[in-house]
């Protein structure tokens, strides 16, 4: 950061050591000896394949698009931290009022006794929800929020089965580890403990399968089962950006109404302006009859959600005086704040909508910069999200680590790692986008 703290946010990259460097090898010996192995034999595995090292930077600081290594290093976060800094990485607005927020009430008692600015979240969730009369459970995470709607569908139905889609992730806590179509190899180790009645479904692609015939496969998959919840993300994203054809998601909530199914929108990546709406459901005429949210409502801190219409969360009903969902750290104080502040930021800045404009430039700007580069089979996307397939993911993992190499934070998705992600921050300057593009087509080139 050395005399450069007044840009710190919009900075171009500048990396000076070789990856990881000096300071960031000490805290990488320090992981292979205390997380999880799984995770340092997952990084020897990527190497093996790539031939490329495959050990972390360690992020010491982050400021809007920028990450600085503690190497000194700066980076910038085409992954938005997984989606979670949409404003920014430490939004000032955010900041402040986490900062505010602690210095008055860091903890309250959830359920029983919530603090005020739990119930101003509340407020505020019902009012963005894409129904009227929302009513809101908070969680933690993407996958907390899914469970709250696991949950809700299976109450307000009465049956316990789930479509889900292949490709699709939905976290990995056990009820949504059941519907992860992403790979089966999350869901075997543990598939004695997970729902047994999940129906899985092809995800169709836009611009190659037709909705018609995607909505007949959903049906076979169906057969006779029980299900009392159709689980789908809107564009898929860890599944690899996977824009699903015009009319499939319309289709699909008259297919679940007809059966009596709630159509649960997974919109933890898409909404709050990722793809240039704030509900990507709805942008495609739809309302589902359960939305859960999450990543970029805390502006960077834990915090998520599900909405309903009341008339489905009076499926809840009379818990015979008990709390049958709750969690010690739901609507935490300092989570809410950072929420609140967050949504209010987006709203503010027009997010959304910049992330429609920005984002359409790009994508055209990356299909032109790639478009004589052999082995990229498709540039897709909406808004600030954007998925880049190429031949294969060996290929897409040595990729994003030559990116790294040169300074930009990138993840691989798609089933087989095939697609590189890219997923900004939505107030990124667009000068280092337009940067990005041409280091991507001379490290796809070299
Ligand atoms: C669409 C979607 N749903 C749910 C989740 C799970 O969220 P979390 O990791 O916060 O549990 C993710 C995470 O990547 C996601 O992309």
């Amino acid at each position: 950061m050395h005399g450069c703290r007044v840009q710190l946010g919009n900075l171009p990259p500048r990396v000076r050591t070789p990856l990881p460097g000096r300071a960031a090898r000490r805290f990488v010996d320090a992981l292979a000896r205390t997380e999880c192995p799984a995770l340092t034999t997952r990084r020897r595995r990527r190497a093996e394949r790539t031939g490329a090292a495959h050990d972390p930077i360690v992020w010491r600081a982050a400021r809007g698009a920028n990450v600085v290594d503690v190497d000194g290093n700066v980076y910038v976060d085409l992954t938005a931290g997984f989606g979670a800094a949409a404003v920014g990485h430490a939004h000032p607005a955010v900041v402040e009022a986490v900062q505010r927020q602690a210095g008055r009430l860091v903890h309250a008692l959830g359920d029983v006794h919530p603090s005020d600015v739990k119930v101003r979240l509340l407020l505020r969730l019902a009012r963005l929800a894409p129904f009227p009369d929302a009513r809101v459970i908070l969680g933690l995470s993407g996958a907390d929020a899914m469970e709250a709607a696991l949950k809700t569908a299976h109450l307000a139905t009465g049956r316990a089965g789930v479509l889900a889609f292949v490709g699709g992730y939905h976290g990995l806590s056990h009820g949504p580890l059941a519907l992860c179509g992403y790979s089966d190899r999350f869901r075997q180790p543990f598939a004695a403990a997970l729902r047994s009645e999940v129906r899985f479904a092809p995800f169709p692609r836009a611009g190659r399968d037709d909705a018609e015939r995607a909505l007949s496969a959903v049906r076979d998959a169906w057969g006779d089962a029980s299900i009392g919840a159709v689980v789908v993300e809107p564009i898929q994203g860890r599944g690899g950006v996977v824009v699903p054809p015009r009319g499939f998601l319309a289709g699909l909530a008259r297919l679940a109404r007809e059966r009596g199914a709630l159509l649960v929108s997974d919109e933890v990546l898409t909404g709050l302006g990722r793809t240039g709406a704030r509900w990507r459901m709805q942008a495609e005429g739809v309302v589902p009859d359960l939305v859960c949210v999450g990543k970029a409502l805390g502006g960077g801190l834990p915090v998520s959600a599900t909405l309903g219409p009341s008339s489905v969360m009076a499926a809840w009903g009379d818990p015979s005086a008990e709390a049958i969902h709750t969690g010690t750290f739901f609507g935490h104080p300092l989570g809410c704040a950072a929420a609140l502040a967050s949504l209010e930021v987006i709203a503010a800045e027009r997010l959304a909508e910049r992330a429609a404009r920005v984002g359409s430039a790009w994508l055209e700007r990356l299909h032109v910069a790639l478009a004589d580069v052999p082995f990229v089979r498709e540039v897709r996307g909406a808004g600030l999200l954007v998925g880049i397939e190429l031949d294969d993911g060996v290929r897409t993992l040595t990729v994003v680590r030559r990116l790294l190499e040169r300074g930009y934070l990138t993840l691989a998705a798609g089933m087989r790692a095939e697609v590189l992600q890219l997923c900004p921050p939505l107030d990124i300057d667009e000068a280092l986008l337009d940067g990005f593009v041409e280091v991507l087509r001379e490290v796809l080139l070299a």
